[in-house]
């Protein structure tokens, strides 16, 4: 074979490997080869049923499309990390999985989102149910200015699940052991506990960013919920808080199911088991074992993302 056919061969396996027309290897300015997106970068094969499946998910605000048709299935107890350059949907992608777009006046979602099989997008949706089920955790800490074990139980009580003080007692039902059991059961899950069981009535606003960030979590898991969104837990944290967020997520996994959007790279491949790769114009461009993601990525522009060429 003379070398001008190999070279000819070669590049016209590549380009059918990115899916492109071998005669136009176009480029953007970035330097982004433009492909054609394939459904096997994004078929993640797993065993069992997924616990959040969603299908054709688009999200416009306004005119803007932020999300373009969107599907992935996401296996319970595991972690998932979404990465992908700032502006491409990452975000937008976390709160269509327990409908928090509901509250933005100006976004439109169309799609599907079933959790257990069940649409979340239906009519009769209990919000309050869905909620206490998929809870979510900001990348701000945004603690109550309330004691630490306010913080914890305000959720519970809330929703009349927890009833304590003079009238609760006078009434002769008094919650104030299942109060004292659900802080601590919280707190403990939330690997707080050991760091402030000695100060529960403490001003939550006076703990460190990271403790503040872990105690947002623990009001999280009051609710006892299937799943845990995340978006950037830990990108306002020092190098130390960020690691305790992370060996949290990695005890997490165990009994939820967390779905966690990071920028950091690293971080994604530390944490998680399976990532998805969103690009500019809120594409889903790959999704598969984070190892396969990271170490050997199907997408050209996946790839170009990851070894930091671009984003
Ligand atoms: N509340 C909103 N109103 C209007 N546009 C929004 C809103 N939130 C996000 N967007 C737009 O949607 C796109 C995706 O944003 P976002 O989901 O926040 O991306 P990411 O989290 O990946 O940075 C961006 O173009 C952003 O400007
Ligand atoms: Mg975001």
């Amino acid at each position: 074979m003379s070398k001008s056919t190999q070279t000819t061969d070669d590049s016209i396996d590549a380009a059918a490997d990115a899916g492109t027309d071998p005669a136009s290897p176009s480029t953007t300015a970035a330097g982004e080869t433009e492909e054609q997106v394939q459904e096997s970068w994004r078929d993640y094969a797993f065993e069992g049923e997924p616990k959040l499946s969603v299908s054709d998910l688009d999200v416009f605000y306004g005119d803007d499309h932020a999300l373009d048709g969107v599907s992935m299935e996401i296996p319970e107890n595991s972690v998932t990390a979404l990465i992908g350059p700032s502006g491409c949907g990452k975000s937008t992608f976390l709160r269509c999985l327990n409908r928090m777009n509901d509250r933005i006046r100006v976004a439109r979602v169309d799609g599907s989102v079933r959790l257990d099989g069940e649409e979340i997008y239906d009519d009769d949706t209990d919000l309050v149910s869905l909620r206490k089920r998929i809870g979510m955790v900001f990348q701000q800490p945004n603690p109550f200015p309330k004691s630490i074990r306010d913080n914890v139980s305000y959720g519970p009580r809330k929703h009349g699940d927890l009833d304590t003080g003079l009238l609760a007692r006078l009434l002769g039902r008094d919650d104030t052991e299942e109060e004292a059991e659900l802080v601590e059961r919280a707190l403990r899950q939330a690997a707080l506990w050991e760091e402030v069981s000695g100060r529960l009535d403490d001003n939550a606003l006076g703990l460190s960013g990271g403790q503040q960030q872990r105690l947002c979590i623990a009001r999280a898991l009051t609710t006892d919920p299937d799943v845990l969104l995340m978006d950037e837990p830990a990108s306002a944290l020092d190098p130390v808080a960020t690691a305790k967020i992370e060996d949290l997520i990695d005890d997490l996994r165990e009994q939820y199911t967390v779905v966690v959007v990071t920028h950091n790279m690293q971080q994604a491949a530390r944490i998680s088991d399976q990532t998805a790769v969103f690009l500019t114009g809120g594409e889903l461009v790959e999704y598969g074992a984070t190892d396969q993601v990271f170490e050997d990525p199907k997408s050209q522009r996946v790839e170009d993302y990851i070894s930091g060429k671009f984003g």
